[in-house]
């Protein structure tokens, strides 16, 4: 008799979770294991999403659905596939088929000279910090210097602009954990300076998210863009532009008007500037050289005249890359696993039993919501194909958790994961006035998961 399909899906983010949905949705009765390496689930609503957007974190409300008692769906964190985990041939052998939802989390580099100082980041990993990601525990980056670089023109070059914008009082409220907040509370930043290579038409920015830096106590927004908001858009642009990108406009002309105040800190929104090299002293960042650009025939090109900004801090948001699965193809240019539909490829030839979805699938963009109907998509490629696809060696659902212990993995149950939950809920009580405060460092996490043994 053929064995109840089982699916795998790598990554508990939003597309896995999405991914879990989709599949208890089915018709066929379909088991599924979520496996992330880390042993909280959520995926970069936990770790991106930043620490003041707490009602888009209310999302894991969703999310956590298909974990509901007597689910088909079974939590395993605390288990990484791949290099130093479970290798990807050996979890086979236990499902009929996997999607792989594993994000895209490399930073992007710009290939600049300085970029490897002390003080220079990626997003990624400086926000992983602020979020409490057990990798970045020991970030701990110098906030000592009134100056701090931001580049890029999207919403995470915004988040970080803005968090480090913040009073430390505001982000007590937030889930951080106790070692930010101790950073922020010595924090001498006062002039964040965003550098954006394009003018103030091109920014991905979304209106809600530059409507927010508007509004901080305390904080003065000055644009910096060589009057090209005074001299307008031509008609013929804005006919073109999205609602989205006139709406910025109409903020960006506005603060544009500002005179510098006596706010304590502000947000320089630098329009047409490439970053061209970091300045190095005593060993670390201390700014940043840029070269100023200007629009010739609708084309950005650079004008050879250079301006420094100081700086202690250096936080590149330019984007992300996806990470290579050993045993899968990847596309290099790309930073993607190529795929149809969310069956993945090799060539033209599709690899049976592989899927993917969500970032690995289609690249670093999207919010939140982008990723249900991408892993729709992907299921309905898996059922399609379900049929097909050859019963598992080993079927039993219980002997995956053996070989995960022939590895050396314990994974951490959903259980688990609720009692880690509980504990930062008590630490938000006890901090006061916040919801949570995360739980960062990973022995920490995995005792506070099976707490149940200290008992
Ligand atoms: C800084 C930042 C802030 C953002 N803020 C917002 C926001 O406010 N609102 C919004 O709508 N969107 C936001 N987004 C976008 C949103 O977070 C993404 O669209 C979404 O998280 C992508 O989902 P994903 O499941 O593909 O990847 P991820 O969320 O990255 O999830 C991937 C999961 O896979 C796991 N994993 C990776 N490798 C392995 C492995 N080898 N083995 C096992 N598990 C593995 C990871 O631990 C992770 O849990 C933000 C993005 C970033 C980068
Ligand atoms: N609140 C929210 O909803 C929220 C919050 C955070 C993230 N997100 C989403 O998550 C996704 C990822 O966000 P993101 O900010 O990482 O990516 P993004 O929106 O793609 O923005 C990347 C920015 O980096 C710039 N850039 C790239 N290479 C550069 C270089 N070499 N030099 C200078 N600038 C460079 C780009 O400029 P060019 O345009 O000139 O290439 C662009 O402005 C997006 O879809 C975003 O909307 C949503």
């Amino acid at each position: 008799m053929p064995a109840q399909p089982r699916v795998a899906v790598v990554g508990a983010g939003p597309s896995g979770l999405y991914a879990a949905a989709a599949l208890l949705a089915s018709e066929v009765p379909v088991d599924v294991d979520v496996l992330d390496r880390l042993p909280a689930p959520y995926g970069l609503v936990r770790y991106g999403v930043a620490p003041d957007h707490v009602k888009m974190k209310s999302v894991i409300r969703v999310l956590q659905k298909p974990f509901a008692d007597g689910s088909r769906v079974r939590f395993l964190g605390n288990v990484r596939v791949g290099e130093g985990g479970i290798p990807l041939e050996v979890l086979r052998e236990h499902y009929h088929a996997i999607v792989h939802a594993s994000g895209s989390s490399v930073d992007r580099a710009l290939g600049i000279p300085g970029e490897e100082l002390d003080g220079s980041h990626g997003s990624g990993a400086f926000v992983s910090w602020y979020c409490g990601h057990p990798d970045f525990v020991d970030l701990d980056p110098l906030l000592d210097h009134p100056g701090v670089v931001v580049v890029g023109a999207g919403n995470v070059a915004l988040d970080v602009a803005r968090v480090l914008a913040r009073g430390h009082a505001e982000m007590a409220g937030t889930d951080v954990p106790d070692r930010v907040l101790e950073t922020l509370r010595g924090s001498a930043v006062a002039d964040v300076h965003v550098v954006i290579r394009r003018g103030p038409e091109h920014v991905k920015f979304t209106p809600a998210e530059l409507r927010q830096i508007g509004e901080l106590e305390g904080v003065q927004v000055l644009v910096h863009d060589d009057g090209a908001l005074s001299r307008g858009t031509p008609e013929a642009v804005l006919d073109t532009m999205e609602r989205r990108q006139k709406q910025n406009l109409t903020m960006l002309t506005e603060w544009a008007g500002h005179e510098p105040g006596d706010a304590a800190r502000r947000i320089h929104l630098h329009f047409l500037r490439t970053p061209v090299r970091l300045l190095e002293e005593g060993g670390r960042v201390a700014g940043m050289v840029v070269e100023r650009n200007e629009v010739r025939d609708g084309k950005v090109v650079g004008t050879g005249q250079e301006e420094t900004f100081e700086a202690g801090l250096v936080v590149r948001a330019i984007g992300y890359s996806g990470e290579p699965i050993p045993g899968l193809p990847y596309d290099e240019r790309n930073g993607i696993v190529p795929n149809e539909a969310g069956r993945v490829v090799d060539g033209d030839r599709p690899v049976p039993g592989a899927y993917v979805t969500g970032w690995i699938k289609r690249g670093p963009t999207g919010v939140i919501g982008t990723n249900k109907g991408d892993a729709v998509e992907t299921v309905a490629s898996l059922l399609d194909d379900l049929h097909t696809l050859p019963d598992p060696e080993y079927p039993d659902p219980a002997s995956v958790v053996e070989r995960l212990e022939a590895y050396g993995i314990e994974p951490v149950t959903w259980t688990d994961w609720e009692r880690l939950d509980a504990e930062e809920l008590r630490l938000g009580e006890a901090r006061g006035g916040a919801e949570r405060v995360k739980v960062a460092e990973l022995g920490e996490m995995l005792a506070a998961a099976r707490s149940r043994t200290r008992v």
